[in-house]
């Protein structure tokens, strides 16, 4: 497994790769790995003969009150998981290569980044899509996996990659949960036993509203309403939204009735979790 941390040795291994017409699957990470990232690495190697991984903690993705200084890093840890799975090179760059000094250039994604999360984290979008732009140029991948615990992100990124006509094939892959149903995420690092107990009330909200949806219910707001209901039994959960959203879109709905995606962030502690659930269109749910 090569380590490189400099852009233009990433790029110049890129270019060896395609010359000899390999085929190079990339994971965009921000390090502390979990079995979710795995999935994606270990999706990534049955697409390619080339697997990339970054890590990287994205600074521009972070808002001002956000936590961006406390996000958990554990590059030796990250680096014996990698081997295991068998990742071909690590992309793991400085801030300040990332971003030089005298650096400018942001990208924005418009109508998909303004409803759920870019309502309370306006800049974040603006930033994913930065640095997954820089990523794209810098590992010139031909696939990249993306986990859909971020829904809107994976839309975003498709949105981006379809309007500037970028070469890449973008894999949407499973959530991951643990055994107990939370989806994986490196911030659950953050919660006390007591927290952890509580955030399992957001799989259960979401649960409860694929039950009410599979048993018939359309009307978009009696499920938010239910979703809300159970949250507001844990004393511990600070709700930021619960939305039921088109799932190409992402704008709110009143009925569901093509693919749509019951989203839901929430704060347990100081501690701020996002999950989702997708149900398909009426006529394509297997009830
Ligand atoms: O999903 C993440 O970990 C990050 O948003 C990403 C895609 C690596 C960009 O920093």
């Amino acid at each position: 497994m090569k380590i490189i941390l400099e852009p233009r040795a990433m790029q110049g291994l890129a270019d060896e790769v395609r010359s000899r017409a390999g085929r190079i699957a990339f994971v965009p990470t921000m390090g502390f790995l979990h079995e979710g990232h795995l999935s994606l690495m270990r999706e990534g190697k049955k697409r390619a003969d080339t697997l990339v991984v970054s890590i990287f903690v994205n600074p521009t993705q972070f808002g001002p009150q956000e936590d961006l200084d406390a996000y958990p890093r554990d590059f030796d840890r990250d680096e014996s998981l990698m081997r295991e799975v068998g990742v071909d090179v690590v992309f793991y760059p400085t801030d300040k290569d990332m971003y030089p000094k005298g650096y400018q250039t942001y990208l924005t994604v418009e109508e998909v980044t303004r409803n759920l999360c870019g309502k309370s984290r306006p800049t974040h979008f603006r930033g994913v899509a930065t640095v997954v732009t820089k990523l794209f140029h810098i590992i010139k991948p031909h696939v990249a996996l993306f986990g859909s615990k971020d829904f809107q992100q994976l839309v975003v990124i498709r949105r981006m990659v379809e309007d500037l006509n970028m070469d890449i094939e973008i894999v949407g892959c499973p959530i991951v949960r643990e055994p107990d149903g939370l989806a994986m995420s490196s911030r659950n690092k953050y919660l006390s036993e007591d927290d952890r107990k509580e955030a399992l009330a957001i799989k259960e909200a979401l649960d409860r509203a694929r039950e009410l949806y599979r048993n018939g219910e359309r009307d978009a707001r009696a499920l938010v309403e239910e979703a809300h209901r159970i949250l507001d039994l844990h004393p511990g959960i600070r709700i930021d939204y619960v939305s039921l959203c088109d799932a190409g879109t992402l704008s709110d709905i009143e009925t569901i009735r093509a693919e749509s995606v019951m989203a839901i962030a929430a704060f347990v502690g100081k501690t701020r979790l996002i999950d989702n659930c997708v149900f398909l269109a009426p006529d394509e749910e297997a009830i």
